[in-house]
């Protein structure tokens, strides 16, 4: 096994086993086949997706997905592919596709290092976000972040020329990594005009829980964008 496929057995996530309420399971029943993405080896077609051509963003760890359904119903010209493994968190997504009628958004119930590699083409996203990704922030662990060199490049390629990344944490020192992994990827460039290098939290960017809760435990909040060459 070479470094390479060592270190995609690391996963960024433990699947914890949370019990879907009944409106979440209904949800996924009723939704999935319309709405849903199954893992798989062809690459998708986002045109044939989402039934229309839009430039596509990609959310992955969406967590409850509120804030992602916000995004999608302030931004209906935007398609919205979000990729979470926690299935209550994937139905609870559903159900406010359900109640609030959105059509332009998708949802993948896998590893987004698989989702990316095996389904999402070359140059076909606008954006990805990632908002406040698990820290991991034991140093024994930190070989388990998604922002890592490698996770990058992969996300890089998939991005359209001008297309952007956009990351958010509450962890000062996962930031400053993030900065440094992003700074270091010669096929971006930093957005912002602050010489911290982070950004003002931009207007599209809801509110998420984690950001939430990290705010009640006295967290700061860094924004990052960057933009593809
Ligand atoms: C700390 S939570 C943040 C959730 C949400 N973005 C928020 O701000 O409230 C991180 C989420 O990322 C998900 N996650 C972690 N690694 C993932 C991966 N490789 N693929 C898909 N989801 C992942 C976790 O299940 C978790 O729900």
């Amino acid at each position: 096994m070479t470094d390479e496929q060592h270190h995609r057995h690391i996963r960024s996530f433990v699947r914890r086993e949370g019990k879907l309420t009944t409106g979440q399971s209904n949800a996924i029943e009723q939704l999935w086949p319309t709405h849903g993405v199954d893992l798989s080896n062809s690459l998708l077609a986002f045109d044939t997706l989402f039934a229309r051509s839009a430039p596509t963003v990609l959310e992955i760890g969406f967590g409850n997905g509120l804030s992602l359904a916000d995004m999608a119903e302030q931004h209906p010209e935007l398609n919205f592919f979000g990729v979470e493994v926690h299935r209550p968190g994937v139905g609870s997504l559903l159900v406010q596709v359900k109640q609030r009628g959105l059509e332009n958004v998708r949802v993948s119930q896998d590893d987004a290092v698989q989702v990316l590699e095996q389904q999402v083409p070359e140059g076909s996203l606008h954006r990805v976000q990632i908002f406040f990704p698990d820290p991991w922030h034991k140093k024994r662990h930190h070989k388990r972040r998604l922002l890592q060199a490698e996770f990058v490049a992969a996300l890089v390629q998939r991005l359209a020329p001008g297309g952007t990344i956009h990351v958010a944490t509450d962890w000062e020192h996962y930031a400053e990594h993030i900065l440094e992994v992003l700074a270091a990827n010669t096929d971006l460039e930093n957005t912002s005009t602050h010489e911290h290098g982070y950004v003002d939290k931009p207007a599209y960017r809801p509110d998420t829980k984690y950001e939430a809760r990290g705010i009640r435990l006295g967290h700061g909040v860094w924004d990052l964008v960057f933009k593809k060459n």
